[in-house]
């Protein structure tokens, strides 16, 4: 029988401190006029010293988890779409799968920039369509504002941190995620990095002094690849799935930049309305941006069962991409899930493999001296 990936859970986790151009203009030589005239950004979320990647991301997920009615321990796997990582390893999605408490789930980092949100979205759709897993949680989790240089007024005034994810489900009934393309071009990879802290350029006291541990980017080829590949990857994916562009309800784009996303739409000959935009609250979000918008396109009722939506993507690799789904939302038997009770669980779950795994250890390490 054929098996269909829907989404029936989103959730989000944006950090409160808001800091606005007017506050960038404190900081580096710029102005709120410069900022939101070439993107169309008036703030963005910093996260909080104890908020990290992971814990984000993790917060994310509950949520998601809460509207779908899943319970971790039902989830087969975690894809952490990041550009901000936690570490180089383990993967974010590790740390994750701790947190939450998913215990019979698999987990990794997916690394594809701005459109990792997309790549893992398809991934974790096809190891459901294919019978392999059932549950899947995906998300796009960063604390970019950690891997940014706050003199650099060429980038710093882009970024945001934030947290989106999504649950996929498995069921017979048609719908869910249709159809995806993926494409990258590596000829790019040096214009949109982060140069050092990798097996290249491992970091040394001489990469931190040149600055080559913060993001680096040139942003004019980027603009001119994003501006291109929008449209295209968005023509491509709604013609795979046999469909025309006007059975689109919602293009949900990734949030860089307003000028990206105009001409995107002048390109499709699509009105700007049937974009979902909210880049000026949060800036670019990198992998998280898409489910972040995403989740406030159903809050505020322009994404809705069985609507048709494109999730479209670019960045750094350089990569780009787009998906189409059915949206769906939570299945008629969803359970009631207390976030806070499965949260407590996992940190008790948590410290006690954590003692057991001590106690094991020195227990050995006394066998091994004869003890
Ligand atoms: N405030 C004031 N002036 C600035 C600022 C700033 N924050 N930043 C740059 N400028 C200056 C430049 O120095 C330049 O001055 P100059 O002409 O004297 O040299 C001038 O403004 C114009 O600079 P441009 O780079 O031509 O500005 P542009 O209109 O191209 O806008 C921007 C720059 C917004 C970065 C644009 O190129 C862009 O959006 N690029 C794509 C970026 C992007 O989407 N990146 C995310 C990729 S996703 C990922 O994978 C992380």
């Amino acid at each position: 029988m054929t098996r269909y990936a829907h989404i029936t859970g989103w959730g989000t986790a944006l950090p409160e401190h808001v800091l606005t151009n007017k506050d960038l203009e404190q900081m580096v030589d710029t102005s709120d006029e410069w900022i939101v005239s070439r993107t169309g950004i008036r703030e963005r979320r910093i996260a909080a010293p104890d908020q990290t990647t992971a814990s984000l991301g993790a917060d994310a997920a509950m949520a998601a988890l809460e509207q779908a009615g899943v319970k971790p321990g039902e989830v087969d796997l975690i894809i952490v779409a990041t550009s901000s990582p936690e570490h180089i390893f383990p993967a974010t999605a590790c740390i994750v799968q701790d947190m939450i408490g998913a215990s019979k789930a698999g987990a990794f980092d997916l690394s594809a920039a701005c459109t990792g949100f997309i790549f893992a979205l398809n991934m974790a759709a096809q190891a459901i369509r294919t019978g392999s897993i059932d549950t899947a949680v995906v998300i796009g989790a960063e604390t970019i504002s950690r891997i940014v240089n706050w003199q650099d007024r060429n980038t710093c005034i882009l970024f945001g941190d934030g947290a989106g994810a999504f649950v996929l489900q498995g069921s017979d009934v048609p719908g869910g995620v249709l159809e995806a393309v993926m494409h990258a071009d590596g000829s790019g990879a040096d214009v949109l990095s982060l140069p050092a802290g990798g097996s290249k350029i491992p970091t040394s006291a001489d990469t931190v002094a040149h600055g080559l541990h913060y993001v680096y980017m040139d942003g004019r080829p980027v603009f001119r690849f994003a501006t291109r590949v929008m449209a295209e990857a968005t023509r491509e994916v709604v013609k795979k799935a046999g469909f025309d562009l006007d059975a689109i309800d919602l293009v949900i784009p990734h949030q860089a930049n307003y000028r990206i996303l105009e001409v995107a739409a002048r390109g499709l000959k699509m009105p700007m309305d049937k974009f979902m935009i909210n880049l000026e609250k949060y800036g670019n979000t990198s992998t998280a941006s898409i489910p972040i918008a995403a989740a406030e396109a159903v809050e505020t009722g322009r994404l809705k069962p069985g609507d048709k939506v494109v999730l479209v993507g670019f960045g750094g690799g350089l990569t780009y991409g787009a998906l189409l789904a059915e949206w769906t939302g939570p299945f008629p038997d969803r359970a009631e899930i207390r976030s806070e009770h499965y949260r407590l669980w996992a940190r008790l779950r948590s410290s006690g493999k954590r003692l057991r795994r001590k106690l094991l250890t020195a227990t050995s390490r006394g066998k091994e001296l004869g003890g």
